[in-house]
């Protein structure tokens, strides 16, 4: 079963509530929340605070995808605020594995993060304590930029290391995906399909999960 994580970048946010809700009812999994600092992306969006409100207005997972430097010292404020999953990038970590350790610590879901050019080799010693690895398919930082291909062979890196592990972790993949490109990654093995503006910018959010559900034979 593939899982879609309509991710709120794209939503309005004077109507997160509504946002979340109706993405929630047109069939989400999780809802991604993208955390940026303006360090370690070009770009600051939300906290603590919106995470927390992001889980009054839902009952399904919060995929908290933490785009800043220094994650450490955050990570249990997103706990407090009612993350599910909390994933770091390995460029932002220096000592990965204690960072994947602290998340695990309070009981919740972690994962990693490779940006585009970051190659699967750094992840092949930490692979067995991770609940989640995300492959960005963007440059971090914005929403609405086009899938870049050459990440699709680093997704099937990623199914043969889980496979040579024999482990249950989530391949995920976000930016850029939409009805043409989610076929692509779920034939390359990936199992969560963040998508923002292809759900988002559409009236009918039902639709467009259904549109991105409908293009793979899964
Ligand atoms: C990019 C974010 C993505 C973004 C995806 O830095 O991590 O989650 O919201 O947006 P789309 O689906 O529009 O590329
Ligand atoms: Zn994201």
């Amino acid at each position: 079963m593939i899982k879609i994580a309509p991710s709120i970048l794209s939503a309005d946010f004077a109507n997160l509530e509504r946002e979340i809700k109706d993405v929630e009812q047109g069939g989400a999994d999780y809802i991604h929340v993208d955390v940026m600092d303006g360090h370690f992306v070009p770009n600051i969006t939300i906290g603590p605070l919106i995470v927390e409100a992001a889980r009054r207005s839902t009952t399904i997972p919060l995929d908290v995808h933490l785009m800043i430097e220094s994650p450490d010292q955050y990570i249990e404020s997103f706990v407090k605020a009612g993350a599910d999953i909390i994933t770091v990038h390995v460029e932002a970590c220096t000592h990965l594995h204690r960072t994947i350790q602290h998340i695990k610590s309070f009981g919740i879901k972690a994962g990693v993060v490779l940006n585009p050019a970051t190659p699967v080799e750094t992840i092949k010693h930490i692979i067995k304590d991770v609940d989640l690895v995300l492959l960005m398919t963007v440059n971090p930082g914005f929403g609405g930029q086009a899938f870049i291909h050459e990440v699709l062979p680093k997704i099937k890196e990623v199914v043969q290391l889980v496979k040579e592990n024999s482990l249950d972790v989530e391949i995920e993949v976000d930016g850029g995906v939409n009805e043409e490109t989610a076929r692509l990654c779920v034939e390359a093995g990936a199992n969560v399909l963040v998508a923002g503006s292809a759900i988002y910018n559409q009236q009918n959010r039902k639709e467009a999960i259904e549109l991105i559900r409908g293009s793979y034979n899964l």
